[in-house]
């Protein structure tokens, strides 16, 4: 079967909904028809200051949230990234075909950059390891949300110079597989940005691992307009429109049919509805997340053997690009 590969950063304790609906949803459809790769960017965690102890923690507890959220690490391999070292021999190489203004004008290291973060030179070549992650492994598909756009961009571009110039057949260009509607989950308070682990006020997120009444709350006291009729509408009605693909994707309604069930009835339905429906959901998966880090042995040994697997495609993946770029081979 074709590869697919995605990841997501150890920055938080817990996932929020955005990370579920917009990428891990998809890893789990995905795992059935591909050959399929998800790992917890720990390397890329680095690129924020954080207490060594606290990343550990959360790098195993973003990997049992993979697991929670059905990722079958029988089927998939699951793993860190920084436990598969041909990630960061492989950035490099992406760092050296990546010119210094075309890094530059990456968004994100824009954005952070410019909200006064104290960026270091790990940030600016973020995507250059991203676009390493995903070329190590042939990976025909990336299952992502909108945010990471750009980042795709990049790595295309970067494979298909690296092919130019050191011939063809050296790396697959992924496509994005970014699903319209659930790719971009807004912020509950302020529903024109996304929904995010650092941009977002505790009001404003839903995170997986929260407390079901407080996610009820959260989703209560949601902004919405004043208005008083529930139509999926982004650009007039973006609190709505959120509101109403949270409940889509987690239901699977249909749009339309949640626009004629709650014809006629006001926004407190629609709230408390979209609240049970989440919570529900999260129901399981917290569940399953507390029998996941009551074992951390048993997580180790799934992420031990994810690397294993993955380790077998980065070591010939590496060994092509060193000869093609023109290293000596180890004797
Ligand atoms: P990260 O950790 O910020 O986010 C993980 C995934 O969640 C998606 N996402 C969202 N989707 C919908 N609505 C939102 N509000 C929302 N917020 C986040 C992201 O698009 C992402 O799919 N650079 C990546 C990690 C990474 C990676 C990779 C991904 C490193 N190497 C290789 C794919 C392939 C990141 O920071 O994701």
């Amino acid at each position: 079967a074709p590869r697919i590969l995605s990841g997501m950063q150890p920055t938080s304790d817990s996932l929020h909904l955005g990370n579920y609906l917009g990428a891990l949803v998809n890893w789990v459809k995905l795992q059935d028809e591909f050959d399929a790769y998800y790992f917890v960017a720990d390397l890329h965690a680095l690129t924020v200051p954080t207490d060594p102890a606290v990343l550990r923690d959360r790098t195993r507890k973003t990997a049992a949230q993979f697991i929670a959220g059905g990722v079958d690490p029988e089927r998939s391999a699951l793993f860190c990234q920084s436990h598969v070292t041909e990630h960061a021999e492989l950035g490099w190489v992406m760092n050296c075909l990546t010119g210094f203004g075309e890094a530059s004008r990456m968004t994100q290291f824009k954005d952070k950059t410019a909200k006064g973060q104290n960026a270091n030179v790990g940030l600016f070549t973020y995507p250059m390891l991203m676009a390493a992650d995903i070329l190590m492994y042939d990976a025909a598909y990336v299952p992502v949300g909108e945010d990471q756009r750009q980042h795709l961009e990049i790595t295309r571009d970067l494979a298909e110079r690296f092919n130019t110039r050191f011939g063809e057949g050296g790396l697959v260009v992924p496509e994005p597989y970014i699903v319209k509607g659930s790719a971009k989950i807004q912020d509950l308070q302020d529903p024109t940005s996304k929904m995010s682990k650092t941009g977002s006020s505790p009001k404003g997120l839903i995170d997986l691992m929260q407390d079901p009444a407080k996610i009820a709350k959260n989703i209560r006291s949601a902004v919405t307009d004043t208005e008083a009729e529930v139509r999926y509408d982004v650009e007039n009605k973006p609190g709505v429109s959120n509101l109403l693909v949270i409940h889509s994707v987690l239901s699977g309604t249909r749009i339309e049919e949640l626009e004629r069930a709650f014809a006629g009835r006001g926004y407190g339905d629609l709230k408390k509805e979209v609240a049970d429906v989440v919570v529900d959901a999260l129901t399981p998966f917290q569940k399953r997340m507390a029998e996941l880090l009551d074992d951390p042995a048993e997580l180790d040994r799934i992420l031990a053997s994810g690397a294993d697997r993955a380790r077998v495609v980065a070591q010939a993946t590496m060994a092509r690009v060193r000869d093609l770029v023109g290293l000596v081979p180890a004797a």
